[in-house]
């Protein structure tokens, strides 16, 4: 008999964390989250998980630093290049500890937390923050498919139990937030968008963080950013990432707009947008970036 390449770890189970629902691996260092120190040149990478975050990570890590030689473009991984700042888990270094180690500058920083739970160093800073979205369809499809591959995310269950506890801010980090803040370092981006107009986009990215490359190299970004050439890049597909079992469902799965009619039945459509409708109209409701 063939014996299991690793441990199956236990899959975690969601809890209220000051109203929002959370595991414990984004949890366990909150102190160090909440007390990270912010450099003024950092650039925070905020969203809701499955929106996008790898795309637009390696666009900014191949816009700072792609001309710096193949190494490490070749061996460092862009989770290693780019911490995810909440996250802890035994054996690996914590999102703050190897943002404090990251030899480069700018720091690139991803986080999925929503904006109250943000470090306040980072508005103290005035940190530039991109925030991508995307359309809240394709989103819960998209997480559905990742907890089902990734054995230290939550199980999901069926495709209509997951669809109900995401509608309902059941899911991991929740989809609203609660406080505004006035601050203006801050891009948003939306999936959609760069699928229909990437130059444009990117225009608009190098624009927001003062960047000026030339044709050849916005260029060489582009033909490295497809959904093809980072499926088949082991340092952008986490195809080293133990956890994940992509026999289940890749970590590069679709990048497509609109899988969400592959998934949704009719009816459960027709409640999604009642509901969306009512949230909308909810003068209470916080979007979850809104600031
Ligand atoms: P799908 O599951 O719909 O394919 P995140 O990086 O936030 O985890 O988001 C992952 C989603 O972004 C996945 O969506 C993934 O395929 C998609 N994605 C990643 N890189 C992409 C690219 N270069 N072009 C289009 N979609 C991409």
């Amino acid at each position: 008999d063939k014996k299991p390449d690793m441990e199956v770890p236990c899959r975690p189970e969601l809890f209220d964390f000051h109203g929002v629902s959370m595991i414990s691996a984004f949890t366990d260092n909150w102190e160090n989250v909440q007390n990270f120190k912010a450099r003024p040149d950092d650039i925070l990478i905020a969203t809701y998980p499955k929106a996008g975050t790898t795309w637009v990570s390696y666009i900014l890590d191949l816009l700072y630093f792609g001309n710096m030689g193949l190494d490490r473009q070749t061996s460092i991984p862009l989770y290693d290049r780019v911490p995810f700042l909440e996250i802890c888990v035994p054996f690996l270094p914590s999102g703050t500890d190897l943002a404090d180690k990251l030899p480069t500058t700018p720091r690139l920083i991803k986080t999925h937390l929503p904006v109250q739970f943000v470090p306040k160093s980072f508005w103290e800073q005035q940190c530039r923050i991109v925030y991508v979205a995307r359309n809240a369809k394709d989103n819960a499809v998209s997480f559905f498919h990742f907890n089902r591959m990734n054995l230290v995310q939550p199980d999901p269950g069926d495709w209509s139990t997951f669809l109900q506890e995401f509608m309902e801010g059941k899911s991991e980090f929740c989809l609203v937030s609660v406080k505004k803040q006035t601050y203006s370092n801050l891009h948003y981006m939306f999936y959609e968008d760069l699928i229909e107009d990437y130059r444009r986009e990117i225009d608009g990215l190098c624009s927001f963080l003062g960047l000026s490359p030339s044709a050849e190299e916005k260029e060489r970004v582009r033909a490295s950013v497809t959904f093809d050439s980072m499926k088949q890049n082991k340092m952008t597909n986490c195809s080293t990432v133990a956890v994940m079992d992509q026999k289940v469902s890749p970590f590069m799965r679709k990048g497509k707009v609109g899988d969400w009619k592959n998934h949704f039945t009719v009816a459960q459509n027709e409640q999604f947008d009642e509901d969306y409708k009512k949230k909308m109209k909810n003068p209470d409701l916080k979007f979850r970036f809104e600031i």
